[in-house]
């Protein structure tokens, strides 16, 4: 069996403004293993960018466990969830987050240069290539983000997202903001990389994209939808 990467059990989240509060999560149980390929859907207002980001530790829950390579993170200080998020999630966004003043190769590098871990420049220039590699984007590294295409910047936001070895790869709407060829692109990097090892976790409202993963979840006003059992596809099968 492969080695599991991230538990979520019995996860909920509520945001309370003065005169309202919201169920955005409710009860969420999710087990990602080391080379699964996630989808999460469903309806705007679902809940799934809320998921997201505590999935990235960017927020924490109101209650239940997160668990990630072992440790329970629900409870962390700010400082040590920023820690471990740097160390562990890689996150692609809908807009790519580059910096447009410096260099395609100091954007990648910026993640190393932050770590705890003190890498040598020699191994940061290593690594920063090989994630260029994987992306077919060797040849703009010395480019600026402004100068590439969308598609090239999201390139360089998957490389980015990659250079600290994350155990999982978070992808929120990655193509949101690209033309349907170019996302196609992307997915086929995505799909490329999964298929070399990379745990990933996706939002996308795109059914065509979130077919192509393994493990499909529906989010419905905060709950994952259970798929369901053989007896009732045959049933709703029957009915049709
Ligand atoms: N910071 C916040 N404060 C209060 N309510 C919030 C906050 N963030 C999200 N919500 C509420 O939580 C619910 C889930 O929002 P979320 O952004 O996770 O939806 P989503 O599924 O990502 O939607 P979309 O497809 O439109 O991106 C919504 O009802 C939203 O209004
Ligand atoms: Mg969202």
């Amino acid at each position: 069996m492969s080695e599991i990467k991230i538990q979520m059990r019995n996860i909920s989240k509520v945001f309370e403004t003065e005169d309202m509060e919201t169920h955005a999560l409710k009860n969420v149980n999710l087990t990602i293993s080391a080379g699964d390929y996630v989808s999460i859907s469903g309806p705007s207002g679902c809940g799934k960018s809320t998921l997201l980001s505590l999935l990235g530790l960017l927020d924490m829950p109101s209650g239940g466990d997160y668990i990630i390579e072992g440790t329970n993170v629900a409870n962390l200080s700010l400082d040590d969830a920023a820690e471990i998020r740097n160390s562990k999630i890689g996150f692609i966004f809908q807009s790519f987050n580059l910096i447009d003043e410096i260099t395609v190769f100091d954007n990648i590098a910026l993640p190393l240069r932050y770590s705890n871990k003190k890498l040598s420049n020699a191994d940061i220039e290593q690594r920063v290539n090989r994630c260029l590699e994987m992306v077919s984007m060797t040849h703009r590294s010395q480019h600026k983000p402004n100068q590439l295409s969308g598609g090239q910047q999201q390139r360089i936001a998957i490389a980015r997202a990659l250079v600290a070895e994350p155990a999982i790869l978070l992808v929120d709407e990655a193509t949101g903001n690209l033309d349907s060829n170019t996302g196609d692109q992307i997915m086929d990097v995505l799909d490329e990389l999964n298929q070399k090892g990379t745990t990933i976790c996706m939002v996308t409202h795109e059914s065509r994209y979130a077919d192509r993963a393994t493990t499909q979840l529906k989010l419905l006003d905060g709950e994952i939808l259970t798929s369901p059992s053989p007896a009732e596809s045959k049933i709703a099968v029957h009915a049709c």
